[in-house]
């Protein structure tokens, strides 16, 4: 999809079609009252005659309107005007973009673009329709012989904004589409199964951005872990046939000397529990247990097309989790690379054991802050659903700014305590900590406590989105989430929003 930005008049403009918002009820956007009075009135005849109510997810194609140089207009449902705002925007991007990407119309102006949304500029309106159009246009058919559905018939969308913000609009169109594409790899990963998704698999999309990026890209094996103490980690591979892989990628957009943010992805590309077996019902999902890792993949993406002045790096444990006769057994106490031993207690809590060996790696790029991200609990679920993804935090600083991004980006998190009464759940009479409580009470939080064991020299920050990273049920599938979080975050340090 080409994507333009347009200010002027829109009566004049030469398109297939321009896509105008109506409020419920009847009520004609400030550009759609632009369009009805070039039209003399033609506009608000329809409403009058109760073609078109206003009503969110509702679209109207008309063509042929008098005195409007597009061929055609599509009225979309705004909802209620007092109601609308960041949502309905979205909703109403997604609307038109639905409605037009099969038709006749080959390039469309949005006029969607120019509605006002509290707390939020041009730049905003911009980003959010671009990322909304590709949320639209995302197919999961990569290993269908028969997609889903022909190539989309529109080819451009064209945003129309004040003259005035037209600059920082076009910088936000490529913002949008960095953000948007970075997501696309990452629902992409997220989809693919585990058979092809393996670690090797990981490894070598890291390195496919490196080439296009020119970024570093390690990859260590099983036997450069061993030598770095990786004990953890190797305790979740040892019972699987794929070969382990920990992918370190280094994007260096800022000063030299100055400190790097690091993103730890969680990349289990299957969850079986291991020997504490998971039940079979709905087990394929836990090919998505990579998500965090694809979500790094995914703002690494974003940012290196962004080209960030920042430095950031990016580590991914990336492991199988299965059961066999190599595979770890509960009671096993394993040594981790800090040097804490660690008595693995359930063999189902394998994210943390394979971050925590990564979170102690990252201490040689002496970090700025570290986030990682992880499909680590199910608790997390129960608790925020797949609206927010779990905030946990050494640092309320960076917990503020996360917070910040989330809103800003609408891929909200909503933070937990990590205070040292949780940590007390965590005992063991063998091991300098078990790899989980005795109890099921706070999981997510003592998942993230377990974490906060190997994260004491720098300021650390934990998202947990076992919920959000994707979508159980009938439309199941990768969300592409936190990528629009992270990307958010980092272009907040970098000055660029
Ligand atoms: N990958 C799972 C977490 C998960 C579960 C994500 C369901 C999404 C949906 C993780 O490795 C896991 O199994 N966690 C256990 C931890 C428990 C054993 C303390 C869990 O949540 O049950
Ligand atoms: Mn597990
Ligand atoms: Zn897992």
């Amino acid at each position: 999809m080409e994507f333009s930005i347009k200010s002027g008049s829109p009566e004049k403009a030469r398109y297939d079609c321009i896509a105008v918002g109506v409020f419920d009820s009847r009520k004609l956007s400030e550009p759609a009252q632009k369009l009805d009075k070039a039209a003399g009135g033609h506009l608000s005849g329809i409403l009058r005659r109760g073609d078109m109510e206003g009503k969110t997810g509702t679209a109207l194609l008309m063509h042929g309107t008098p005195g409007i140089a597009a061929e055609r207009v599509l009225l979309v449902g705004l909802g209620q005007e007092a109601e609308f705002g960041e949502k309905t925007y979205r909703d109403a991007i997604a609307a038109a973009v639905k409605a037009l990407k099969n038709t006749g119309s080959k390039d469309i102006l949005i006029t969607l673009s120019e509605l006002p949304v509290a707390r939020r500029n041009t730049a905003w309106m911009v980003r959010q329709g671009v990322m909304a159009t590709h949320d639209v246009l995302y197919r999961a058919d990569q290993l269908k012989s028969k997609k889903d559905d022909d190539k989309p018939s529109l080819e451009a969308i064209a945003f129309s904004v004040p003259g005035k913000d037209a600059r920082s609009a076009n910088a936000a169109l490529t913002q949008g589409e960095a953000i948007a594409q970075g997501m696309n790899l990452t629902r992409h990963l997220g989809d693919l199964p585990a058979n092809i998704c393996t670690p090797t698999h990981l490894a070598k999309q890291a390195q496919k951005l490196a080439k296009e990026f020119k970024l570093k890209c390690e990859v260590l094996d099983r036997a450069r872990m061993e030598k770095l103490g990786m004990g953890s980690l190797l305790s979740v591979a040892q019972g699987a046939h794929q070969p382990p892989r920990f992918i370190v990628l280094q994007y260096r957009g800022g000063k030299a000397k100055a400190k790097p943010v690091v993103l730890v992805g969680k990349g289990v590309t299957f969850d079986t529990g291991g020997i504490s077996l998971k039940p079979g019902a709905e087990m394929d999902e836990m090919k998505y247990d990579m998500s965090g890792a694809a979500s790094v993949l995914g703002a690494f993406q974003a940012l290196a097309a962004m080209k960030l002045p920042l430095n950031v790096i990016g580590l991914i444990p990336a492991t199988e989790n299965m059961p066999g006769g190599s595979a770890t057994r509960p009671g096993d106490i394993v040594t981790s690379m800090s040097g804490q031993t660690i008595e693995i207690l359930n063999t189902d809590a394998e994210g943390r054991l394979i971050l925590c060996d990564a979170l102690t790696y990252a201490e040689r790029f002496e970090p700025d802050c570290v986030v990682d991200v992880a499909t680590l609990t199910g608790a997390c679920v129960i608790a925020l659903g797949a609206v927010a993804t779990g905030l946990m935090a050494n640092d309320d600083d960076l917990a503020a700014a996360l917070l910040e991004a989330g809103q800003i980006s609408g891929d909200r998190a909503w933070q937990l305590p990590l205070w040292d009464d949780y940590q007390e759940m965590l005992k063991s009479n063998f091991a300098d900590i078990p790899n989980i409580s005795g109890s099921r009470a706070a999981g997510t939080i003592t998942g993230a406590c377990f974490l906060a064991r190997f994260t004491k020299k720098y300021r650390w920050a934990h998202l947990d989105i076992a919920g959000t990273a994707w979508r159980s049920g009938a439309s199941k599938g990768s969300t592409g989430r936190p990528v629009p979080l992270l990307t958010h975050f980092l272009m907040k340090r970098a000055g660029k929003l």
